[in-house]
């Protein structure tokens, strides 16, 4: 519940308070007293001004019996239907904050026959009452963030309730065009990157030479690191690359002007963060990407340039790991991946292509056909495995209605050895061959059914297989876009 009240601090801006939602059934006692969680000024102070929020003191004492911060991580290789789930679970948590990645990604959300695509925004930011935040592990294109917002804007949608953290890098005009670039060079071992420049941005963040969001409010310092991460740049796309230079005053001017927009959602997003925890808010942690896109457990080096995985999560959003409640995998009843890399299950055929058509699989960011496979199980194992998933997902169940008969891949057969998990060799992941179940189709459609049980006998044993495959209970299964194709087994919250 959002209570707006007005304050008395300097800038006598509106303050708005969340209370503490209501607990239902789980054995929380309500907070009672509202924690401040969002303003749209520069100060963040709650009631009683005494710099600490008040019903700290109280959250602390139930802290061990109140943890509520849930982590959603895509399990395969993205799009996954992550942003349908943050949506529909928007409306039972207090705050959703996305940790990692960039404008790479593409997360759509179905609401009463409207479809919404979020790149950098929360997938929560449809639910009015839920604070929304981009983490300090995200890299934001402030244009690409603010022509997000503009259209939002455009469609009666508040986005009063969006924070981003100072942190978060960004990225700048030259990552793209350094994306697009390094893509070319690779030639034949080009990865397939999204071209948004966001791996250029990480690589700037780890060479210490990245610009972030905070920086944009001090634009002596971003003159004079401009000029010298430029020259760097410059001399790059010039010798290595044969490209024009970009101009300094350029970015400079068009980067203040954003921070003009920007200014009254940066954020030190910390002291916000650390008091929704202590007070037991519901906190949802939006993954982007999915675990086999992760820099260090994916297939590399066809992965993305952060850590879409629940290790990420803690990272990108400074919720320490002893905090985290549970976490969720969505996955889809198929596999699909955009871009270049191995793919074990992966269906070069006529039933790829079809359900390549049904299931609509073509990029939301950059339109690229996906992809198209089986559902591999080792995969899923292996992101339940590596990211304590407690709870799956299961979308696009409705995509599989017509197919007669369908596989699981089980493992990996590579010279006379079997894998029951992705190798780190992805050489022999490519060569591999996949271990594959077989099991019969429903052929009927699912799209109406609005009870798990009303599902084919045929689909529930499908389901059901992937789950004990996967090593985690189905609990929600979609069977299409909206929010209402979403049969719920178990409630994930
Ligand atoms: P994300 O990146 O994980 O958020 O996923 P994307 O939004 O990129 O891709 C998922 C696509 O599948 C979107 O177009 C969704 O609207 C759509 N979708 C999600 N769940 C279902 C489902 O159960 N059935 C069907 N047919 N489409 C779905
Ligand atoms: P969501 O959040 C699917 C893929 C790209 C490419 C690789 C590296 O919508 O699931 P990058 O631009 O990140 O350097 O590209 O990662 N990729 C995604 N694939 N869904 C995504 O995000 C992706 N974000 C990046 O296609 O193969
Ligand atoms: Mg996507």
């Amino acid at each position: 519940m959002v209570v707006p009240v007005r304050v008395g601090y300097a800038k006598q801006r509106q303050v708005r308070l969340l209370r503490a939602a209501e607990l239902a059934g789980d054995g929380r006692v309500d907070s009672g007293p509202a924690v401040v969680m969002v303003d749209r000024g520069v100060e963040l102070r709650p009631l009683g001004g005494s710099g600490r929020p008040a019903s700290l003191g109280r959250a602390s004492a139930r802290l061990a019996a109140a943890m509520s911060v849930t982590i959603l991580v895509g399990g395969q290789w993205g799009d996954e239907g992550k942003g349908k789930v943050i949506d529909l679970l928007a409306d039972r948590v207090d705050m959703v904050v996305r940790s990692q990645g960039g404008n790479n990604a593409g997360h759509t959300v179905v609401a009463q026959g409207k479809e919404y695509k979020f790149h950098l925004i929360p997938s929560g930011i449809l639910n009015p009452s839920t604070v929304c935040v981009i983490g300090h592990g995200v890299v934001v294109d402030p244009k690409v963030f603010l022509a997000e917002v503009d259209n939002l804007h455009a469609q009666g949608i508040s986005t009063a309730n969006l924070l981003i953290s100072e942190r978060a890098h960004m990225v700048m005009p030259y990552h793209p065009e350094l994306d697009r670039l390094g893509e070319v060079q690779r030639g034949d071992d080009r990865l397939g990157t999204t071209a948004r420049g966001v791996g250029p941005a990480y690589e700037d963040k780890v060479r210490r030479i990245g610009f972030r969001i905070g920086d944009l409010q001090k634009p002596v310092f971003m003159e004079k690191k401009l000029r010298f991460v430029l020259r760097l740049k410059n001399e790059a796309l010039t010798k290595l690359y044969d490209a024009p230079p970009f101009d300094e005053k350029a970015i400079l001017d068009e980067y203040l002007g954003y921070a003009e927009r920007l200014h009254g959602m940066i954020r030190d997003i910390h002291p916000l963060i650390r008091d929704a925890v202590a007070s037991g808010d519901r906190i949802l942690l939006e993954g982007a990407q999915g675990v086999m896109l992760d820099i260090d457990l994916g297939t590399y080096p066809y992965v993305t340039s952060s850590a879409p995985t629940a290790g990420g999560a803690c990272t990108g959003s400074g919720i320490p790991p002893s905090r985290i409640d549970k976490t969720v995998g969505v996955f889809k009843a198929y596999t699909t991946r955009v871009g270049y890399g191995p793919f074990p299950s992966e269906l070069t055929d006529s039933l790829g292509e079809w359900i390549r058509e049904v299931g609509a699989e073509f990029g939301t960011t950059t339109g690229r056909a996906r992809r198209v496979g089986w559902f591999d199980a080792a995969v899923a194992r292996y992101a339940v495995d590596t990211n304590g998933i407690d709870s799956m997902v299961l979308t696009k169940v409705d995509v599989l209605d017509e197919v007669p008969t369908l596989r699981i891949c089980t493992g990996y057969e590579w010279r006379g050895e079997y894998w029951d998990h992705p190798m780190a060799n992805i050489s022999h992941l490519k060569h591999c061959e996949p271990v594959y179940e077989e099991m019969p189709g429903w052929m009927a459609p699912t799209r109406d059914c609005r009870e798990y049980d009303q599902l084919p006998a045929a689909c529930r044993g499908y389901i059901e297989r992937v789950a004990e495959l996967s090593g985690a209970e189905v609990d929600v299964v979609s069977v299409g876009p909206d929010r209402e194709h979403t049969l719920v087994r178990r409630q994930l919250l």
